[in-house]
């Protein structure tokens, strides 16, 4: 299967800036000629998720990958961590920080971020700031960071008030989602990353959401053809959004659907794999629904459709589900330090039916007081 390739062009005001999102099969076994142009004659440091090693049995495409690039680049010099949200933490962030300066990187240093998004979120700030700003590549491998963590260039951690309150905007110059990673992949954390997918046809796509909805079957059955169109789907709604607004002043807020909520909840979970990114966003994006469908900017039949979908993956749809208790008042405490509010109004990602986000701002605390009140 040859790879899609995907251009994300974004025009920024002092330099115009695109990079490539390669999407296909056993890409990192035989990366030699997509890797070549960016990491020929330098310094890399390889930020991997500790899942993957050079010991480990499991993990072929991973100890190819590290040949080809031991062989193209001057040196390799390699950064283990966990995987998991605890990971995205300042002293985490510290370690990177301190064991790259300790290979004596230099300006034309490259950083391959080798993992999920917490690996790549983590990788890339670490990215942004040493040397007040290092070339960077994502190689995703898992199913929610090949169709959304990995493209647009945020990166950040976790602080103990929230998720992603400590960050940068700092793109990629490449991204390679390299589909048999995702064979080692866990079912839950597949069904986390089918979220993400399902989140782009409700923001954008109404025959997108169709063709999941017909079609997830097959796609929990990891059809490969299935599976490499909906990672391009994803990819090209998500840089169409990020084309045209980078550094989210706008249309880019949209991407947020069920994130509001979704973040309230995963802090609740203190990060400990209690609920998992995806999981907390599916739970999200139903409350959204809901709270759009009372405040009659969509059909109920509508919501519950998005529901079922989320169901018949065997996904979490409430708050029961997870056995997460959030009273209405902490909720809406952590809703406080979500970063699209403005002059201290909340904003909400809300829906005019499948396929049309769009951006609440000055939400009504009473309304949303009840809503919480009656949900939660
Ligand atoms: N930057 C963005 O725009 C953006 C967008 C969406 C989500 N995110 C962030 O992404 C994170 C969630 O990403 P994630 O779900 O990939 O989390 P993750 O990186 O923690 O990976 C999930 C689990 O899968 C394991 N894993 C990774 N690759 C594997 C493979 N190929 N086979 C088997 N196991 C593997 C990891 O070790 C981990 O246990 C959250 O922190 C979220 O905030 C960022």
């Amino acid at each position: 299967m040859k790879p899609a390739i995907i251009n994300v062009s974004l025009t920024k005001k002092l330099n115009n800036l695109s990079y490539p999102i390669f999407v296909g099969n056993n890409l990192l076994s035989n990366s030699e000629k997509i890797i070549k142009p960016f990491v020929q004659n330098r310094k890399v440091i390889l930020i991997h998720d500790n899942f993957f090693s050079l010991e480990k049995k499991n993990n072929h495409d991973f100890v190819n990958f590290v040949k080809i690039i031991q062989h193209l680049s001057e040196t390799v010099n390699f950064i283990g961590i966990p995987g998991g949200d605890k990971t995205k933490n300042i002293s985490q962030l510290n370690f990177i920080l301190e064991k790259s300066l300790s290979f004596k990187i230099s300006r034309d240093s490259l950083i391959i971020a080798f993992g999920g998004g917490v690996i790549g979120d983590i990788a890339g700030f670490a990215a942004s700031i040493l040397l007040r700003g290092l070339d960077y590549i994502q190689i995703p491998t898992t199913l929610l960071s090949q169709v959304d963590s990995s493209v647009g260039g945020k990166t950040g951690i976790n602080s103990s008030e929230g998720k992603n309150l400590i960050g940068s905007f700092h793109q990629p110059i490449a991204v390679i989602a390299d589909i048999n990673m995702l064979k080692t992949l866990s079912k839950r954390e597949f069904l986390a990353g089918m979220v993400e997918i399902i989140k782009y046809g409700l923001i954008k796509d109404v025959n997108f959401f169709n063709y999941l909805e017909k079609n997830y079957q097959e796609i929990l059955n990891y059809d490969q053809s299935m599976l490499k169109n909906i990672i391009c789907m994803s990819c090209n709604i998500k840089s169409d959004i990020i084309e045209k607004d980078e550094k989210e002043n706008g249309e880019r807020a949209l991407l947020n659907l069920g994130h509001t909520f979704g973040h309230a909840i995963e802090s609740y979970g203190k990060y400990d794999g209690t609920i998992v990114h995806g999981e907390a966003v599916s739970v999200g994006i139903c409350l959204a629904f809901k709270l759009s469908n009372i405040m009659g900017f969509c059909s109920q039949v509508e919501t519950i459709r998005v529901i079922n979908l989320l169901k018949n993956l065997k996904l979490p749809t409430s708050l029961n589900d997870i056995n997460i208790s959030i009273t209405t008042a902490k909720m809406l405490d952590k809703f406080r330090y979500d970063k699209k509010n403005k002059n201290n109004q909340l904003t909400f990602i809300l829906n005019e039916g499948i396929g049309k986000s769009f951006i609440k701002s000055n939400m009504d605390i009473s309304v949303l007081t009840k809503f919480l009140d009656e949900e939660i």
